[in-house]
């Protein structure tokens, strides 16, 4: 059966005033009205049903991703104890599929919690594809690809091979012939010419027990501790064999721990839009502007003001006179005023905030 995995325990800064520790990204509604992760549960439609959903989160943020998700069962809303990257969450995700919900031969369906994808109709065809596809071969790893449009350093990249002929007919589907990670600007912008490199979206689908044997292989520490949790999963020890095990696994995203080493990959053409909202200007491109290029969410009047994206969130009133290219963000704690040239400073303050504490 298909469960679908969120991974939702990642600490997004890049929205900061609006995201932070305890509002990172994933619970933030930035496109689309709800929040991003109750729209990801929502796009699964009837491929998993709440039974079969499990959100792998930071602990700090279980009741917040509750209040998103009630109709999660009890215990799907894994809370850990500190952050060790992806790895770690989907080798939890897939022992406690297999070994507490008892479905030995699940397939699963990995996601993160914060990405834009339309229309979720496609997405939902492109998963049913991808399961026909590790059906076929169970040993199977299904990735989906995305047409790069820029040289991104901030994602992996898929180069494909040959054709598979699916069965299950679709979105074209094709051997990975390698997988690489965040690689550098020049590499990308080669990879970009070359025409056979996809993004890999950072979704997956695979039977849970291919990427415990991937882990058992490559790492073998790591899925020890793991399992060491899950042995006391239902004992009174629970917490605390969770708390000292997680803590000692070195920290690594499944994409330099598996994909970049595994063989037997596939990628299907994304036959949607998807998108991974890496700030205030990449939200203005997906949101759009008005007839002076500026986007508004909430309360403001402006007067020659162009080219900015302005939010207020708690129905306060913001006014701005004679800005141009600005991004302006107001919460009930904490104002943003900045060039749109100066984004990338956001991370800086971020950190700056973090020692202050
Ligand atoms: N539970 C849990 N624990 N979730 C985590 C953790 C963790 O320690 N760290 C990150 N996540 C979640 C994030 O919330 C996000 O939903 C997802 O895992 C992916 O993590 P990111 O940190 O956002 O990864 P990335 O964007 O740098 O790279 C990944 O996604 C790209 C596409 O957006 C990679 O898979 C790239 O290859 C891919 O291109
Ligand atoms: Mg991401």
């Amino acid at each position: 059966m298909l469960h679908a995995i969120l991974m939702a325990g990642g600490s997004g800064t890049r929205f900061w005033p609006a995201s932070r520790l305890s509002t990172p990204k994933q619970l933030l509604s930035l496109v689309g009205g709800a929040s991003m992760i109750r729209q990801t549960c929502d796009r699964f439609g009837d491929l998993a049903p709440p039974e079969r959903q499990m959100v792998v989160t930071n602990r700090r943020l279980v009741a917040a991703v509750r209040d998103q998700l009630p109709d999660l069962p009890d215990g799907a809303i894994v809370g850990e104890p500190c952050k060790r990257d992806t790895a770690p969450c989907i080798g939890l995700a897939a022992l406690l599929v297999t070994r507490i919900a008892g479905d030995p031969d699940a397939t699963m369906l990995v996601s993160p919690a914060d990405h834009v994808i339309t229309p979720p109709e496609a997405f939902q065809a492109a998963v049913r594809q991808a399961v026909a596809l590790v059906d076929e071969r169970p040993g199977r790893i299904v990735t989906f690809g995305i047409k790069p449009t820029y040289p991104a350093e901030i994602f992996g990249y898929i180069q494909r091979g040959e054709a598979i002929a699916a069965e299950s007919g679709g979105a074209p589907v094709y051997r990975v012939e390698r997988f690489v990670e965040k690689p550098s600007a020049a590499t990308a912008a080669d990879y970009l010419k070359s025409g056979d490199f996809y993004w890999n979206s950072g979704i997956f689908v695979w039977r849970a027990q291919t990427i415990l044997d991937a882990l058992r292989e490559r790492q073998p520490k790591m899925l020890a501790h793991l399992e060491k949790i899950v042995d006391a999963w239902q004992t009174p020890d629970r917490q605390s064999v969770f708390d000292r095990e997680f803590t000692a696994i070195e920290g690594i995203s499944v994409d330099y721990a598996v994909m970049e080493h595994a063989t037997d990959v596939a990628v299907i053409e994304a036959p949607y839009e998807w998108d991974d909202l890496g700030g205030w200007q990449s939200l203005q491109r997906r949101l759009g502007e008005d007839e002076n290029g500026n986007t508004i969410v909430g309360k403001h009047i402006g007067l020659n003001t162009t080219g900015s994206i302005v939010r207020s969130d708690d129905n306060h009133l913001v006014v701005t006179l004679g800005l141009k290219d600005c991004i302006v963000v107001h919460t009930p704690d904490a104002t943003l005023v900045a060039s749109k040239h100066d984004e990338e400073s956001i991370r800086k303050v971020v950190k700056e905030l973090e020692t202050r504490g």
